[in-house]
């Protein structure tokens, strides 16, 4: 092949975009789906979980967590207001502690969490 400027030009193309797409590869970290996303539920609390409880920490935190007793989320979620700090309304207490004790408690059943999506 003759090497002219038109063919330069076009390898610099090529070996721009090669590596524009492995800086893309680099950049795509996945954590572990089961510890650092809460897990999927039809509950109201799922959705208040995402909003209110990955702002310091991950859901990690609440996975490793042995199946504990509704008395023991409900201390958490209000000890993670105060003293911790965190931002959310007292009227979401009760539907946050109900989903993580389905979810992650004691009361956890087949029927709490989502059926996957279809
Ligand atoms: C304002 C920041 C903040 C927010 C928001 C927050 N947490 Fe935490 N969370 C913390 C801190 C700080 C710790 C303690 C970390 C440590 O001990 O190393 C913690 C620890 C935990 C633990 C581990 C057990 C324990 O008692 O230390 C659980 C479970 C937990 N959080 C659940 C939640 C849940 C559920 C929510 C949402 C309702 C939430 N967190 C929101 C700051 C926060």
């Amino acid at each position: 092949m003759r090497i002219n400027k038109k063919s330069i030009s076009r390898l610099l193309l090529v070996a721009a975009t090669l590596s524009a797409a492995s800086a893309a590869l680099a950049l795509d970290i996945t954590l572990p789906p089961e510890t650092a996303a809460y897990r999927p539920s039809n509950l109201p609390g799922y959705q208040l979980a995402q909003r209110n409880c990955m702002t310091c920490h991950s859901a990690q935190y609440v996975a490793t967590q042995p199946p504990s007793s509704r008395a023991y989320w409900e201390a958490t979620v209000k000890k993670m207001k105060k003293p911790f700090g965190a931002q959310f309304p007292d009227e979401d207490i009760p539907a946050l502690v109900d989903y993580l004790s389905k979810t992650y408690g004691t009361e956890r059943t087949p029927a709490a969490q989502a059926k996957p999506a279809s």
